[in-house]
């Protein structure tokens, strides 16, 4: 039972081939960089060059950073616009000759992280943002995952676009200390904790690993915890969701 991951991300594109029964990346993970401008087409190739990398043939899970419906991208945030109305299942499978399935990349990592991580059997609301160039969410209610939820994109009551204000990438350009960017990152938690009661915040991206550096500045009513598979997980959560739906066991 494996599948080729792919995550797509606005500065890099990731691969590697995952063990699905044990949430674990077997190979090593092949990075390159996302190509600018983020057409569909430059991307797809580079896709390509993964999954050659790899020499893979069989289910590949694709964690894209936009709204995925039927297949189709329908946003595009930090990637070119031209994604919009794309289906990359169809261009990759017919590209590389094996099944694609696509979700969004933060909805990926956290169905990682609720079979394998911090999330393993919690009940309730729990929610995963990814923070790294966006700021992706991930709702679960009792395990099941509410698709698409992009609330990273809510506006605060600064006038701010929360990703625009507390995303990773704010804080390396603007060269934020930890506690700085903590201090905007908590207006964030806050706001989503006031709009839907999750019982469980759980920090995902690269960051993640940071955890000790800034969770101390965090004043929210629930738990906020890292992730435990850092930025591996949206790998590992679109390969497991290739396999599901190789296996006709979801939709979306
Ligand atoms: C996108 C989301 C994505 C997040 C993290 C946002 O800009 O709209 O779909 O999950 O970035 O990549």
């Amino acid at each position: 039972m494996k599948a080729l991951g792919i995550d797509i991300g606005g500065s890099g594109i990731k691969g590697g081939i995952v063990d699905i029964a044990a949430g674990e990346m077997i190979s090593d993970r092949h990075r390159i960089k996302t190509p600018h401008p983020a057409t569909p087409e430059a991307m797809v190739d580079v896709m390509a060059e993964i999954v050659e990398h790899f020499e893979w043939s069989g289910p590949i899970g694709c964690g894209y950073p936009g709204v995925i419906q039927q297949q189709t991208m329908m946003t595009a945030a930090n990637l070119d616009k031209s994604w919009i109305g794309v289906n990359l299942s169809e261009r990759l499978s017919k590209r590389t000759g094996s099944p694609v399935w696509v979700i969004n990349d933060a909805d990926a990592a956290g169905i990682a992280e609720m079979h394998f991580g911090v999330g393993k059997g919690k009940p309730g609301v729990v929610m995963l943002i990814t923070v790294g160039t966006g700021l992706g969410t991930a709702l679960f209610v009792d395990g099941m995952l509410v698709p698409n939820t992009e609330l990273g994109h809510l506006l605060l009551d600064n006038g701010h676009e929360a990703e625009k204000y507390a995303a990773g990438s704010v804080k390396k350009e603007k060269d934020l200390s930890f506690k700085a960017w903590a201090k905007r990152f908590n207006k964030y938690l806050n706001y989503v904790h006031a709009i839907l009661r999750p019982e469980l915040f759980i920090i995902g991206g690269g960051i993640a690993k940071k955890a000790d550096k800034f969770l101390e500045y965090f004043d929210v009513p629930i738990p906020v915890v890292p992730a435990e598979q850092g930025n591996l997980a949206g790998i590992v959560g679109a390969a497991m969701a290739a396999h599901l739906a190789h296996q006709g066991r979801t939709s979306n």
